[in-house]
């Protein structure tokens, strides 16, 4: 490690810092921790990493798996999708060709690069990120996927000298969305996300719905055009994850 948490929770502002090993999840290891937010949880490999919608997030050594908690406030139902964007805005000054995926995936040619799960805990929100930085291989049915920096441009990336922009550049857009609110974001984000005309499937009562994404609304919800021509408006609530 080139720094030391200490060092970490002076230069970000942060009221504490946990580096670990292994953990089943940064997002429970921080659920359990009683310090007054902003704090971070980082861990080298998580044994039980998890993704929105229940799937899990594959977590081995190489990756960077991180979660900031930050108090709750007005609005806050769009911090998955600005900390994705804050996300592909950092990860896109190592690669090209990045692609902000509503409402908290980043990908490189459709395969998943770095994926957002946010969680609200009473009155605070954990902020979790995942990236795939120096992996090289992902399980059978990942791979296709699922990609890492490593696999985009051959080149070992230094994952602590990542953690240190991500969170930073995190602790910069929280407090700009809370008193700035998501119309600061929205036009960036929505020119993003039309410019990538990106398929959508989602689970509609018992039904599974494909279509497009066409446009953002200035609060953060998505407009879909399904296949059949329908125009649906997806609430960005309901991307807050967790509960209590
Ligand atoms: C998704 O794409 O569905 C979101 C993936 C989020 C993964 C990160 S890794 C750090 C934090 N701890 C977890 O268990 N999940 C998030």
């Amino acid at each position: 490690m080139s720094f030391t948490p200490d060092e970490l929770k002076r230069d970000l502002g942060l009221s504490h810092v946990e580096f670990c090993e292994e953990v089943p999840s940064t997002q429970d290891v921080a659920r359990g921790i009683v310090v007054p937010p902003p704090f971070l949880v980082y861990a080298r490999r998580q044994s039980k990493g998890r993704g929105r919608l229940g799937r899990g997030w594959q977590s081995d050594e190489g990756g960077l798996y991180l979660t900031l908690v930050v108090n709750r406030f007005a609005g806050d139902w769009t911090v998955p999708l600005v900390s994705a964007y804050i996300l592909r805005q950092g990860l896109s000054t190592y690669v090209d060709g990045l692609i902000l995926k509503w409402p908290n995936d980043v990908l490189h040619q459709e395969a998943k690069l770095a994926g957002v799960l946010v969680e609200v805990w009473g009155s605070r929100l954990g902020i979790g990120v995942g990236v795939n930085v120096n992996q090289t291989t992902f399980d059978g049915n990942l791979k296709e996927h699922v990609t890492s920096l490593r696999l985009i441009d051959g080149g070992t990336h230094d994952t602590e000298g990542l953690l240190i922009s991500i969170v930073s550049a995190l602790m910069d857009g929280v407090p700009e969305l809370r008193e700035r609110g998501f119309v600061h974001f929205h036009p960036r984000i929505r020119k993003l996300l039309q410019a990538s005309r990106q398929p959508v499937r989602l689970h509609h009562g018992s039904d599974v719905i494909t279509g497009e994404l066409c446009d953002l609304y200035p609060e953060g919800d998505a407009l879909i055009e399904t296949t059949a021509g329908e125009r649906l408006r997806l609430p960005a609530g309901q991307l807050l994850g967790g509960g209590s």
